[in-house]
């Protein structure tokens, strides 16, 4: 018997798509193969996001169309995964038979056996001409596995799911506990659950054993991280200080962090620890305290700013990424350039820019979605201008200098390669040297582009030369 395959595809945050590569790792242990496209596999997963209403419509439209190919072929195993899973669970269990599976986040620790179990049956319905209808009670029992434990770590993960093999993900916690108005994502992930260091501390080991030299921690507030494992003095400062000691890693960075979070002692060990990413991922959200105050965000502008101001006297080299969100209910046109302005007078690298969605449940929801389309539309293309300036300003002043740059593989264009900076800015290269992918190279930059630089591949005694210079700036800066 030729060996099933599968197809997964993720939408939504890091988050998702590192469980998504859990879950290949576990099909893959199992003996299944990935489809390249969907039509030719036998199991059909979508791990989803709920955090916009356009990210539900694309699933919601990509079910309609499996329905259609589930009716001539009932084997086909069809998995919702993820936040909508949890979401719409009783929805997609009472109203749509042709969804076999119905698994909420992180509640992946025995995929395998769910998948195998529904192709099993599916297999006998499909021998026996069961009408489709009786394909969801078969199933009913299994069906919905919903459950926010902390399983990745149980899952062992194969250099094959992982895109690039230097590169992987941790988890460090699940989960978010803030009141933010607008947002599902405490609903679909429920409370934070930190994992404790010394688990992390192995995991890394392990991934650095397989050959990964940088790891990104990932949690919806990665700097709260710690604050309910009462009593063993957890915090993210902690984990980055023992994180530092493993030998082989080359750069660690976490995302994402919120504003309220950025402690001294984070400040502090971003300024000491050199392998300590340079870039912050610290969404603002508005630069309206009156907007601020009704997304329950915690802070005033002026404390966003006085945080900076904290980290960049000891860290002036680290850069800062925002989210955005424009249009939420009662944003005026002055609280809009107020974002506009704290945009560029904070001057971020990058920024993602959300038109507000509403969502059953939340907050905002309740209260009346009175920013007309058109002027959300509008607010958005200025603040991506906006940022758009920054960011090719940013770019600019990095002609004629030597980056250090993460090979990810090969760029779009023909006969270049493509990496990324300690700061997270994306670099392509002329060269089609596969070999490279993995490798930290120095590239002298050449040319700004809006959302990358483009520079020529350095001699590697380059690179050490650069590495010498960063160490004697890392430790000019390191504070005693
Ligand atoms: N935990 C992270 C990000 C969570 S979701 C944080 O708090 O920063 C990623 C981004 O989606 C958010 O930062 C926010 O900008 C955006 N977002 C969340 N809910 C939204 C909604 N209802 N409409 C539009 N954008 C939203
Ligand atoms: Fe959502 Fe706020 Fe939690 Fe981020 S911090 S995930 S925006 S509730
Ligand atoms: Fe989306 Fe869930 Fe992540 S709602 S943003 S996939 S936590």
């Amino acid at each position: 018997m030729t060996e099933p395959r599968y197809h997964l595809t993720s939408y939504g945050c890091q988050m998702n798509k590192l469980d998504s590569e859990l879950v290949e790792a576990r099909l893959q242990q199992r003996g299944y193969r990935p489809a390249v496209d969907e039509e030719d596999a036998d199991v059909v997963l979508i791990n989803t996001c709920s955090v916009r209403q356009h990210a539900e419509d694309r699933v919601w439209s990509k079910l309609g169309k499996l329905r259609v190919r589930k009716r001539t072929e009932p084997s086909l195993v069809v998995g919702v995964l993820g936040c909508m899973a949890q979401e719409h669970k009783r929805y997609m269990l009472s109203r749509m038979p042709h969804v076999d599976m119905v698994v909420g986040p992180s509640a992946f620790g025995d995929i395998d056996d769910t998948i195998e179990e529904a192709r099993v049956k599916n297999a006998r319905i499909a021998a026996e001409r069961a009408p489709a209808n009786t394909r969801h009670e078969v199933f009913g029992a299994n069906m919905l596995s919903v459950d926010d434990g902390v399983s990745g770590d149980r899952i062992r993960r194969d250099v094959k799911v992982r895109p690039v093999k230097s590169q992987a993900y941790m988890s460090i916690m699940r989960g978010c506990n803030m009141p933010c108005s607008y947002c599902i994502v405490p609903t679909t992930r429920g409370d934070e659950v930190s994992r404790p260091i010394a688990t992390l501390v192995d995991e890394a080991n392990r991934l650095c054993d397989d050959g990964v030299t940088e790891i990104t921690l990932l949690g919806q507030t990665v700097n709260a991280y710690g604050r309910d494992l009462k009593g063993q003095g957890a915090d993210l400062s902690k984990l980055l200080r023992a994180l530092h000691e493993i030998p082989a890693l080359r750069r660690l960075a976490f995302i994402t962090s919120h504003p309220n979070f950025l402690s001294p002692d984070l400040i502090t060990a971003m300024a000491e620890l050199p392998k300590v990413a340079k870039f912050l991922h610290l969404p603002a959200q508005s630069g309206s305290n009156r907007v601020l105050k009704a997304m329950r965000r915690g802070y005033t502008v002026e404390r966003y700013r006085k945080r900076i101001d904290q980290l960049w006297a000891q860290a002036p080299d680290i850069e800062l990424h925002s989210d955005w969100i424009v249009g939420h209910p009662g944003e005026t046109e002055e609280d809009f350039e107020q974002t506009v302005q704290f945009c560029k007078e904070i001057g971020f690298a990058q920024s993602y820019i959300f038109k507000y969605s509403p969502r059953p449940g939340t907050l905002s929801s309740e209260v009346e979605d009175d920013v007309p389309t058109a002027d959300k539309e509008r607010r958005n293309q200025v603040l991506l201008a906006t940022q758009e300036e920054l960011s090719i300003a940013k770019n600019r002043a990095l002609i004629g200098s030597t980056v250090e740059v993460l090979v990810e593989g090969q760029s779009k264009v023909a006969g270049r390669m493509t990496g990324r900076t300690a700061q997270h800015r994306l670099v392509h290269f002329e060269s089609d040297d596969a070999g490279l992918v993995g490798q930290y190279v120095p590239v002298r930059v050449r040319e700004a582009l809006s959302h990358s630089c483009v520079g020529d591949l350095l001699a590697q005694d380059a690179a050490e030369e650069s590495a010498r210079d960063r160490a004697a700036a890392a430790g000019a800066g390191s504070v005693a």
